[in-house]
């Protein structure tokens, strides 16, 4: 089983499509508005989010399994989206280094902190954001109940 992780670039941006609408599907189904609307993106789109956001994919045996983006809010701030990793790729240890690119991409970047939302009851997913030194953070968002902001300093 060879592992690694990639940042994906314009080039990729059919590999692209196809792991974030499997995310999406998987997630939240193909009625969810969310993958109705990206199932619809044209090849400028997808492009356009690689150019906007920096997306990072876990590569097993050379296949895209598992994704994160991250944006840079501001000079000071990232935050990272959509962790995600196809269920057979699951419990194999692929998402702590997926993460990890992620943020050593906001580090390179001159970043101070990154940041993240997850769900109040997604206690894997904390448990890897945990490991790798994210804390909670008070949140006064309108899904503060739901989600816990969770931060990180990288300076
Ligand atoms: C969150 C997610 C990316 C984690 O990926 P993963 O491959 O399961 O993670 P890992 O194999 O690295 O496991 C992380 C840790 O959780 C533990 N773990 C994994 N599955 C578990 C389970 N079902 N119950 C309890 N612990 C579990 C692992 O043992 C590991 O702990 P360790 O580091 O102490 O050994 C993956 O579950 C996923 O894609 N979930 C759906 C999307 C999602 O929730 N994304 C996060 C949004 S914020």
């Amino acid at each position: 089983m060879t592992a690694r992780v990639t940042r994906l670039t314009e080039s990729d941006w059919r590999l692209f499509a196809a792991v974030r609408l499997r995310a999406l599907t998987d997630s939240l189904g193909a009625d969810d508005p969310q993958y109705r609307q990206e199932s619809t993106f044209t090849a400028a789109q997808w492009r356009r989010r690689l150019r906007d956001h920096a997306q990072f994919a876990a590569m097993l045996n050379e296949r895209p399994v598992g994704l994160i983006g991250a944006q840079q809010e501001n000079a000071e701030t990232v935050y990272l989206y959509s962790l995600w990793l196809d269920p057979a790729a699951r419990g194999y240890g692929l998402a702590r280094p997926l993460v990890a690119a992620a943020v050593d991409w906001a580090r390179d970047r001159q970043a101070r902190l990154v940041t993240l939302r997850v769900a109040v009851d997604n206690t894997v997913a904390r448990g890897v954001y945990e490991s790798l030194g994210f804390a909670p953070v008070a949140g006064n968002g309108a899904n503060a109940r739901d989600e816990v902001p969770m931060s990180l300093s990288v300076r």
